[in-house]
């Protein structure tokens, strides 16, 4: 008989089996800052959150494996996403992920959901064997890009006629975010607007755990352009023991592209990230990005670390 069983995620109940087994499971990555019954909570109450598709392996009884086939709710085309298994470590090659992943799956063809990805960091050769044995196919690639905030670049066609402001993250802030990014990434892969909800919610309740965002506008005249959002995470920061920042955000507006305007927020934000006594700031990009945002960054000096594999998964 097989020692493993599945059964559902009981919310009000397992959040904190699900934050033991995730941190179990993800620890032995570098950079993995573990979560908190807070994080949780916050998965739970998000405007986008699916209550379904949740399940937890057992073995012998104990948890000890957690998959999620999500559906983001706010989203038209039902594109589903498989984000795990998580297994922890002494209990890998037992299939373990394998009963998850069918069971995701299943879950998934029930809910009349026939398109799902997932993810897996060029590091993680199981995670990579693991989906290709599901039928998945890695269809884009993004990267983590970082740099030290010391010897910033000046003078590299950075467009000095615009005015950044920090309009900070009030109310007003937001919702001017929330519009100019809508507009700026509305081309981007896999794009779907987020609502201003979202914005609000996920902005206030990282902050109620201490993050600090800031908000960064480029002007002409009186007219925003652009935006650059930086993120300084104390949790992160003490867990790495490295003051390392995020540039969580770039966007300028279409017809404003190309005019040095980027480049411009992105130097005024690593400068600002300085001040607060930052040493190293990090930023994600997709490598076949329609802008070519890559090229910008590295022409400021940022390397990839860390390369993440998207995969699709089709019925
Ligand atoms: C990736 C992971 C979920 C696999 O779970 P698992 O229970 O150990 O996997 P299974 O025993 O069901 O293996 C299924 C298949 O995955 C592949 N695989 C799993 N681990 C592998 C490894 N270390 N090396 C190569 N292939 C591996 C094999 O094809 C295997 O099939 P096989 O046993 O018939 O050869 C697990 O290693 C894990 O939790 N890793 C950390 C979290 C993570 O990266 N999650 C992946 C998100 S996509």
């Amino acid at each position: 008989m097989s020692n493993i069983k599945i059964r559902p995620f009981v919310e009000g109940q397992d959040e904190s089996i699900y934050i033991d087994i995730m941190n179990r499971a993800m620890k032995e990555l570098p950079d993995f800052t573990p979560m908190t019954l807070a994080d949780a909570e916050m998965e739970k109450n998000a405007p986008n959150s699916d209550k379904r598709g949740r399940f937890f392996a057992e073995w012998n009884e104990n948890p000890v494996g957690f998959i999620y086939a999500y559906l983001d709710t706010q989203r038209q085309d039902k594109l589903g996403y498989m984000d795990g298994p998580y297994i922890v470590p002494e209990l890998r090659r037992k299939h373990i992920g394998t009963t998850l992943a069918e069971t995701a799956i299943q879950n998934f063809k029930d809910r009349g959901i026939n398109k799902f990805e997932s993810t897996a960091r060029n590091t993680n050769v199981p995670a990579q064997k693991f989906l290709e044995k599901f039928g998945f196919r890695m269809y884009r690639v993004f990267s983590r890009m970082k740099r030290s905030l010391s010897d910033l670049p000046e003078n590299v066609g950075e467009n000095k006629d615009i005015k950044i402001v920090d309009i900070g993250t009030g109310d007003e802030a937001l919702k001017i975010e929330n519009a100019l990014i809508n507009e700026a990434m509305k081309d981007h892969f896999n794009f779907r607007p987020t609502t201003l909800e979202e914005t609000k919610y996920y902005t206030r309740e990282q902050e109620k755990q201490g993050v600090k965002y800031n908000d960064f506008l480029a002007f002409i005249n009186i007219v925003p352009v652009g935006i650059m959002i930086t993120v300084i995470d104390p949790r992160e920061i003490e867990h790495q023991k490295k003051n390392i920042a995020w540039l969580a955000v770039l966007g300028v507006l279409k017809p404003h592209r190309s005019k040095g305007i980027g480049k411009a927020l992105m130097i005024h934000a690593m400068k600002f990230l300085e001040e607060q006594g930052m040493d190293e700031v990090m930023l994600g990009v997709d490598d076949t990005n329609i802008t070519n945002a890559m090229k910008i960054y590295e022409s400021l000096g940022f390397e990839v670390t860390l390369k993440y594999f998207r995969y699709i998964k089709e019925l």
